[in-house]
C-alpha cells in the first residue's frame, strides 16, 4: 500500500469523514482538528495550572519531540520495570489475544513509538493477513518514528496515525469497528479521578458492542520499587521533568533558570499514586508571552506535573463493569506487578443512563 505523509489539515468539525477520506487516500498521518499542541493551547494550559493552588502543569505537554525521546530512554532504565514487564506479557500472550478478538483493526491511544505494539502486530499479521493499525498520539515525532519502524518490519500493516488527543480519536472509533482499542503503559494512571471517569464514559459511548479494549495497568506494589522506578539512578526521569520547563522557555518565551528546578517523585499512600513534582530552589518568575501573564513561583514550592496511579484489580473491575465492559482475559507477570486486561464492550443500551458521572 502506498503511503505518504499527507497532512489532512482539517479545521472543520467533520473529522470522521475526513479521516475516512485520508484512509482511502493512503495517508500515513492525519492531523485531528483543533487538537494539535499549538502554542496557545500550551500557554492556556500552563496559565490554568499556575493560577491554581497548589500549582500543577498538565502531563500531556511533557511529550514534545525531546520529551518523547526521553520517555523512550526512561523505558530502558533498569529501575523502570513497567515497560519490560508489559512487553513480556505481550510477547507471551499476543497470539491468545488475537484468538479471542479475531482479525480486527488495532487502534492505539497514546502509542508513542509503538515498540511493544509490534508483538501484537506480529500476531495480527501472521499468515500474511493485512492488518490496519491506527495509533493516536499528540507527539508527531513519535508517530513518524513508529511509522518508519513499522514499515521496515511489516509489509502487511496498513498504518494511519492520528496526530491528536485521545478525545479527538473517539469520533472515528465507530468506523474502525471491529477493533481492539489498545491503551498500554498504564497511561490510564495519568488521569485524576474526574478525568478517569470521563475517559471511561467516552470509551463506553464510542466503542460499539462486541469491540474489545486492551488495557495495561501497573499494580500497587512495594514503595521502594515504585519510587526507584521514577527516580532512576541515571537521572533520565529528572531530565524528562526538566524538559517541561525547557519547553516552556522555548515555546512560551519564559526565562526560567533550569538549574534551580529539581525533579522529585514520591508515593502517595492515601491516593495510591506516584506523584511527580518539580521543586523550585529559588524564587522565579514564569512569563507566558502569548498571554502576557507572569506567575510567581516561590523557593521551596512544588509543582505537580504528573501522577501515575497504581491499581488493585477488584476496584478497577468495579469501575469498568459500571461502564459496560466484560473482562475476557487477564494476564499478569510472575510477581503480579503488572496486568494486561482484555475487555469486551457489551450491549448495555438500557444501562447507559446509570453510568457514573465525574465528581468535578
Ligand atoms: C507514558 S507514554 C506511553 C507510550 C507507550 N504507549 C508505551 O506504553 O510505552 C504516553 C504517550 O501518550 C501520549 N499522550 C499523552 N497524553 C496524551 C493525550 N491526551 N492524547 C494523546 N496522546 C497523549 C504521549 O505523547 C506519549 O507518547
Amino acid at each position: 500500500m502506498r503511503q505518504s505523509y499527507t497532512y489532512v489539515a482539517n479545521l472543520m468539525s467533520d473529522f470522521p469523514t475526513r479521516f475516512r477520506e485520508a484512509v482511502g487516500a493512503g495517508a500515513a498521518l492525519v492531523q485531528a482538528p483543533g487538537t494539535s499542541d499549538s502554542v496557545h493551547a500550551f500557554a492556556r494550559s500552563v496559565a490554568a495550572g499556575l493560577s491554581d493552588e497548589p500549582k500543577w502543569l498538565h502531563y500531556r505537554f511533557l511529550y514534545d519531540a525531546e520529551g518523547s525521546r526521553l520517555f523512550e530512554e526512561i523505558t530502558r532504565q533498569p529501575e523502570y520495570y513497567p515497560t519490560r514487564t508489559e512487553a513480556k506479557i505481550l510477547a507471551k500472550h499476543a497470539g491468545e489475544i488475537k484468538d479471542v478478538t479475531g482479525q480486527v483493526t488495532l487502534v492505539e491511544l497514546g502509542s508513542g513509538y509503538s515498540v511493544k505494539t509490534e508483538y501484537l502486530l506480529s500476531a495480527y499479521s501472521r499468515d500474511e493477513e493485512p492488518v490496519r493499525y491506527v495509533p493516536v498520539d499528540v507527539s508527531d515525532s513519535a508517530l513518524r518514528a513508529a511509522s518508519r519502524s513499522i514499515a521496515e518490519t511489516f509489509s502487511d500493516v496498513e498504518f494511519t496515525g492520528i496526530n491528536g488527543t485521545y478525545r479527538s480519536a473517539f469520533p472515528v472509533l465507530r468506523q474502525l469497528s471491529p477493533q481492539v482499542l489498545i491503551f498500554l503503559g498504564s497511561s490510564i494512571g495519568n488521569f485524576n479521578d474526574a478525568e478517569a471517569t470521563s475517559f471511561w464514559r467516552s470509551v463506553a459511548d464510542h466503542l460499539p458492542a462486541g469491540n474489545f479494549f486492551l488495557l495495561g495497568v501497573d499494580l500497587v506494589k512495594d514503595v521502594d520499587v515504585l519510587e526507584a522506578a521514577y527516580n532512576d539512578a541515571a537521572g533520565v526521569t529528572a531530565r524528562f521533568t526538566k524538559n517541561y520547563f525547557a519547553r516552556i522557555n522555548g515555546e512560551l518565551g519564559a526565562a526560567l533558570d533550569l538549574s534551580q528546578i529539581e525533579h522529585s517523585a514520591t508515593w502517595n499512600p492515601v491516593l495510591e499514586r506516584m506523584e511527580i513534582y518539580a521543586r523550585f530552589h529559588a524564587d522565579q518568575q514564569l512569563y507566558v508571552e502569548p498571554l502576557d501573564q507572569t506567575f510567581d513561583i516561590s523557593a521551596g514550592e512544588r509543582i505537580l506535573i504528573e501522577v501515575s496511579r497504581k491499581y488493585r484489580l477488584p476496584k478497577l473491575q468495579r469501575e469498568f463493569t459500571a461502564f459496560g465492559f466484560d473482562l475476557r482475559r487477564v494476564f499478569t507477570d510472575e510477581k503480579k506487578w503488572y496486568a494486561l486486561l482484555l475487555l469486551e464492550r457489551i450491549d448495555d443500551t438500557l444501562l447507559r443512563a446509570s453510568y457514573p458521572s465525574p465528581t468535578r
